[in-house]
């Protein structure tokens, strides 16, 4: 109970420090397709806790009087979250932390035995909108949290590919007491031939190479649906020898993962470099399997619990790809977790004998449209995130933190 408690303070805090400055100027912001405007979205994480820890699915009244028709995802067109009567930006945050201090007190009562789970599902909501908070900032160019930079743990310079035998893997989460969405479930057997998967994350300097080399402008890189989506000739953010950074410009640091690529110009990059994007299955084997127990790990590390040294996670800038060796995998992989989101080839489907869980719209919807993501960034709160969790977006999207890592042909 003591643990869930702090689970639940914890990814308070977090939202608190992205986004709680929010208000005034930049509560509504510009109406994009890729953004929610801050005051509605603050009051739809207080929302979605309040739905499924306190009405169970919207049973009860809210605290807030008409709450469903504000502030349910599900039925609220995006582009009505500009135009509703929401309350005040201070209202908002009272109506957020009204429902935590709530959720916390019946926590604490006990006797509601699916509470726990509800609880889990509605941080990892936060948790996962906290980041949304985050690449908002980066996109509509506002200053980064105040947010702890990287702590500075070098590694050794590390190049060229790991070896991996591949064989009988068991893909997913296994059951047992930690936390799993819908999509995860459950690890069943895959058969993996043997491959060969770059060390780090893709770099600026590296990716650099492709711009150069003309990337941008040469059709034979890229497919069909890729060419058509391509209105740039560098990454999203890149002018020149510098890249914006929040609502600053700095020079482009070579030794950084390439971030804010769509999931086309990671398969463009491929196909210049001879290479291509693993599947989520190859990506998660490397992760999480350790070839001398035959076990699977739930982090890259071990199944201990994620500390600052290990990887770079809920923090406030990138590091170099280098860093954090001690969060290696057992086949030698840097920051398989942490740093930036890695695309996969891996279309989103789902496992077999998947069933939904009562956040039905969190998985299904999606199946089938979006690519699937790996590993989080160093915007993703440390709890979401572990070898088997699979995160999803349209392979349009270049607005998240998303890099990737690439295989031998
Ligand atoms: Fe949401």
């Amino acid at each position: 109970m003591q643990a869930l408690i702090a689970e639940l303070h914890a990814a308070r805090a977090h939202t608190r420090r992205v986004a709680d400055d929010l208000g005034g100027a930049r509560e509504f912001g510009p109406r994009l397709p890729i953004v929610n405007p801050p005051r509605w979205e603050l009051g739809h994480v207080g929302w979605f806790q309040e739905f499924w820890c306190l009405r169970r699915g919207g049973g009860g009244e809210s605290i807030l009087p008409n709450a469903d028709a504000l502030y349910n995802s599900a039925t609220v067109a995006h582009d009505e979250r500009w135009r509703l009567p929401l309350p005040s930006f201070p209202s908002t945050l009272e109506y957020r932390d009204e429902v935590l201090r709530r959720v916390i007190e019946r926590v604490r009562a006990g006797g509601e035995p699916d509470l726990a789970y509800f609880a889990r599902l509605a941080t990892r909501h936060e948790d996962m909108h906290a980041e949304a908070f985050h690449y908002t900032r980066q996109t509509l160019g506002y200053p980064a949290p105040q947010l702890p930079a990287p702590g500075g743990f070098p590694g050794n310079r590390v190049s060229g590919d790991a070896e991996l035998p591949g064989g009988r893997f068991e893909l997913g989460a296994r059951p047992g007491p930690q936390f799993a969405f819908d999509n995860e479930k459950w690890s069943h057997p895959v058969i993996l031939a043997p491959f060969r998967m770059s060390r780090t994350a893709v770099t600026n300097a590296e990716y650099l190479g492709f711009v150069e080399a003309g990337g941008y402008r040469r059709r034979e890189y890229w497919s069909d649906e890729g060419w058509a989506w391509k209105d740039r000739t560098e990454p999203l953010y890149w002018r020149g020898s510098t890249l914006r950074r929040f609502d600053r410009r700095v020079p482009i640091p070579p030794d950084e993962p390439i971030v804010h690529v769509s999931w086309y110009e990671a398969e463009a990059y491929c196909r210049f470099a001879g290479r291509r994007l693993p599947t989520e299955a190859e990506w998660e084997y490397a992760a999480s399997f350790d070839p001398v127990s035959r076990m699977k790990r739930r982090y890259p590390w071990g199944d201990d619990a994620w500390t600052t040294a290990l990887a770079n996670l809920e923090g406030g800038a990138l590091a170099s790809v280098h860093g954090y060796p001690r969060g290696d995998s057992a086949f030698g992989l840097r920051q398989m977790i942490g740093n930036v989101w890695e695309w996969t080839a891996s279309t989103f489907l789902p496992y077999p004998g998947f069933v939904r869980d009562p956040y039905q719209e969190y998985s299904e919807p999606w199946f089938g449209t979006h690519k699937v993501l790996r590993g989080g960034s160093f915007a993703t709160p440390s709890r979401v995130v572990h070898a088997a969790f699979r995160n999803f977006y349209t392979p349009d999207r270049a607005d998240i933190f998303a890099g990737f890592r690439t295989c031998a042909r």
